[in-house]
């Protein structure tokens, strides 16, 4: 049987739909692009890897969309509801695309949107982009990825697996979520509000409060029903501050570019979803009155 070829729309590009975007077009896949404003007919970027950049080109995605699209849609966790709306709008569009979903913190969609055909990817990958004259996607680490798939599901996703590998194909991955929400709910804040880089959060006097930050939290996912170890998470976030002690965390550089930050998705969030269901999260509310006081 011919395999099906797939045709890849991706929102941006940004950061990380970029990342994606090359591995498909390094592996010869149809690919296009639909950018937030530009109405130019290609769209180019550069790819930075260690010492190596690669240019690419893709067309803007032409109307009507083909029928056998894949959306990748990598965008922050705020414009996540106008990006779900501005896809399902393209002339062409059905609900039965994929839409492969990624971003950080949790976002609560209008009942439309959740009944999409959406597949969470969480990814540990680390790429910034910059754009002056050309979009540059610089890739500062590698990582992996984890994408929620149904069972029966292999294509389109073994195609995805060798673009942008390693990528893990799971049928839930609510505790990969959530551990990913506890973890940037406590470096996000912590070194956005004290101006610090991850590695000073492996210092003993935050401990504490690290710890009654993931004690909440994992009250709080609970109620979600995901069941977390507390230890476990607080190793987590050890090892990420360690293994990315000298990085600016993504909001303490939103702070000093002034972008709007994922607080409310994440801190916000975790807050909101304990209220519901009866939790208290007195450090993270500490926290967000902190970052609030500072940056509202
Ligand atoms: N970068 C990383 O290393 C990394 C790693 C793990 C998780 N994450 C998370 O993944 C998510 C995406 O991060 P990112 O760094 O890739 O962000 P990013 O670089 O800002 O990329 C998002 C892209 O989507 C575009 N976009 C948003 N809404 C759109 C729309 N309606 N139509 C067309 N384009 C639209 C943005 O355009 P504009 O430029 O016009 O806004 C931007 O190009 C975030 O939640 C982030 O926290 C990032």
């Amino acid at each position: 049987m011919t395999p099906i070829k797939y045709h890849w729309i991706t929102l941006g590009p940004g950061a990380v739909s970029g990342l994606i975007a090359s591995g498909l077009c390094d592996n010869g896949e149809s690919v296009s692009v639909v950018p937030r404003h530009d109405r130019a007919e290609t769209i180019e970027w550069q790819l930075v890897r260690a010492q190596e950049k690669n240019n690419y080109k893709a067309s803007v995605t032409q109307l009507p969309i083909p029928k056998n699209s894949v959306f990748i849609v990598a965008v922050k966790a705020f414009d996540v509801i106008s990006a779900l709306q501005h896809i399902t709008a393209l002339e062409g569009f059905d609900k039965s695309m994929p839409i492969v979903l990624s971003h950080n913190g949790m976002v609560e969609l209008p009942k439309a949107l959740s009944q999409l055909n959406l597949h969470p990817l969480v990814t540990t990958h680390g790429a910034v982009k910059s754009t002056n004259g050309i979009i540059c996607i610089e890739h500062r680490g590698n990582g992996r990825s984890w994408l929620e798939v149904r069972q029966e599901e292999s294509e389109p996703w073994s195609t995805l697996q060798q673009a942008f590998p390693p990528l893990v194909l799971e049928q839930n991955i609510s505790q990969r979520r959530w551990l990913k929400l506890i973890i940037n709910c406590v470096i996000n804040p912590l070194t956005a509000i004290y101006k610090c880089e991850n590695g000073k959060l492996l210092e003993d006097k935050w401990q504490s409060q690290i710890i009654s930050l993931v004690n909440e939290a994992v009250a709080v996912a609970e109620t979600q029903n995901v069941i977390l170890d507390a230890n476990m998470c607080h190793r987590e976030v050890l090892k990420v501050a360690k293994e990315t002690a000298l990085n600016s965390s993504s909001m303490l550089q939103d702070i000093k570019q002034q972008r709007r930050t994922e607080i409310d998705q994440l801190t916000g969030y975790l807050i909101k979803t304990g209220e519901s269901a009866g939790i208290a999260t007195p450090t993270h509310q500490q926290l967000l009155n902190e970052f609030q006081k500072r940056y509202a």
